[in-house]
């Protein structure tokens, strides 16, 4: 039986994971219109992991007798003036993403809810992950972002990545 307050902060996250999506989504419209497709294919797989985070706290509400309320996703609202805007915005919103996750965390560990603790597990070790992803991404627009041939073969590795699912099923 999950607390009510554990309960609420895996309801918001599922709205928190979505907005994650919805402002990936954008990052990757940002791109496709800068004609750097593999940034865009980048940031695309991106927010189709992030809804794969929504829908695993979803599920684990669900399979825990809680109800999950949907509520409205907001609109993104980062300034993306440059590509270095653009990244510095998601390297910000993943350490949000990670003090969300901690928030949980603690609260599941305040009630001795160890199965969400356990769940969250996936998560905290996710958001690590996130985090370099973020800041290798700014560390190779540093380095290479100035020069158009660099910035070429820089897209042209962005436009490898493909979707895998999530490690974690429930
Ligand atoms: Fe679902 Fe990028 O955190």
């Amino acid at each position: 039986m999950l607390s009510e307050n554990v309960a609420a902060l895996l309801n918001q996250q599922v709205n928190k994971e979505f907005y994650s999506a919805y402002l990936y989504l954008d990052f990757s419209n940002y791109f496709e219109a800068r004609g750097l497709d593999g940034f865009a294919n980048w940031y695309k797989i991106q927010a189709q992991e992030e809804r794969d985070h929504a829908m695993l706290f979803y599920q684990y509400l669900q399979n825990n007798g809680a109800k999950v309320t949907l509520e409205a996703i907001a609109k993104p609202d980062k300034a993306l003036n440059s590509d270095m805007d653009v990244l510095k915005a998601g390297l910000e919103h993943e350490l949000y993403v990670t003090s969300l996750i901690n928030e949980l965390y603690a609260a599941a560990y305040a009630e001795k809810d160890f199965r969400t603790m356990q769940f969250l597990d996936w998560f905290v070790k996710e958001q690590g992950e996130e985090e370099t992803n973020a800041n290798n991404l700014i560390s190779k627009m540093e380095l290479f972002g100035s020069d158009p041939k660099s910035l070429y073969m820089l897209n042209s590795e962005l436009a490898g990545r493909a979707y895998s699912a999530p490690s974690l099923s429930l």
